[in-house]
């Protein structure tokens, strides 16, 4: 199965997780072919994986972390490259919450489960019971805690499964599509968790469909289309390039509209900050 997603034409596996360096940028505006060489993750990022479906969001996800073997290129993390010897201390570092809660859930009652990855860290049983406690408590489920997992819903699985990752404390996290089976509720908690772990100074990627979850929450936005990076910049210079967002079939976020509609009616002067969140956006609206 892993040879066969390894065809992919996937050209950008290159990616390392580096201190965050000042001015230092890894996109050149305009220079597309820029985006085939390597790319750095910096800690502490927040970065939207976007892209329409089967363009390649997961098979990197995958790659990232080393469940999947690239066939070219290579995995950095911390200037080292990861071979087999080292895919351990990867996996230690890199929590992914997988796209398919199915696949990720294995343990019989969500306490096992949630427990499994910090007991596999080798951590003190007290360490572990309260980094446990803590991440049912994120994830609004301590009362599923001696519950069958699988006998949960959609979502409540899905929010196990992000349990887990929270639990294991990873330096880098990755979220594939995590609030695409959360109701509107479960999915504003995530939101503030995913704040809360940034501001901890965890380095999160996301993939989602979700553009205006994707504008307001993250700083870069990464954008796939057929296995490539088509597009790495800031979130709010990639809503700007009409070209990327049709190559990949991507909408403007609402916020976005809404105020550009407002500068070309002139009701708000031209060239502001464009408001990536609604209570930016009504302070802009306020002092205009
Ligand atoms: N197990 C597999 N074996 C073979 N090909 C696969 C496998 N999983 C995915 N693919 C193919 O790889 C390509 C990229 O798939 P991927 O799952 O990375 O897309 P994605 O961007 O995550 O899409 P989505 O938004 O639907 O989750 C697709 O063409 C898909 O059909
Ligand atoms: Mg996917």
């Amino acid at each position: 199965m892993h040879a066969v997603r390894n065809m992919v034409p996937y050209q950008i596996i290159p990616c390392q997780v580096f201190r965050r360096r000042k001015a230092k940028t890894t996109t050149k505006p305009g220079n597309r072919t820029h985006l085939l060489d390597k790319k750095y993750i910096y800690r502490g990022e927040k970065i939207a994986v976007l892209g329409s479906n089967g363009a390649g969001k997961s098979t990197f996800f995958l790659n990232i972390n080393g469940v999947l073997k690239s066939t070219s290129g290579q995995i950095c993390y911390r200037g080292k490259t990861i071979d087999k010897k080292s895919l351990n201390e990867l996996r230690k570092n890199v929590g992914i919450v997988f796209q398919d809660a199915d696949n990720q859930i294995i343990a019989s009652t969500v306490e096992a489960e949630v427990s499994f990855g910090p007991m596999n860290l080798k951590l003190p049983r007290e360490e572990v019971v309260s980094r446990v406690d803590r991440a049912l408590a994120y994830m609004n489920i301590t009362e599923y805690k001696k519950r069958a997992p699988h006998h949960l819903s959609g979502g409540e699985k899905k929010r196990v499964s992000i349990a887990d990752i929270i639990a294991m404390e990873s330096e880098v996290i990755i979220f594939d599509e995590p609030t695409a089976a959360l109701d509107p509720l479960n999915a504003a908690m995530l939101e503030e968790v995913l704040g809360k772990m940034n501001e901890e100074g965890r380095t999160m990627l996301i993939s989602t469909h979700d553009v205006d979850f994707a504008y307001r929450w993250a700083d870069r936005a990464v954008v796939f289309s057929n296995g490539q990076i088509i597009a790495d910049d800031t979130s709010l210079n990639i809503f700007k390039q009409e070209d990327i967002l049709e190559q990949a079939s991507l909408k403007h976020p609402t916020m976005f509209d809404v105020y550009r509609i407002m500068e070309e009616n002139k009701m708000i002067p031209e060239g502001g900050d464009y408001p990536r969140n609604i209570r930016v956006f009504q302070k802009a609206i306020e002092n205009r």
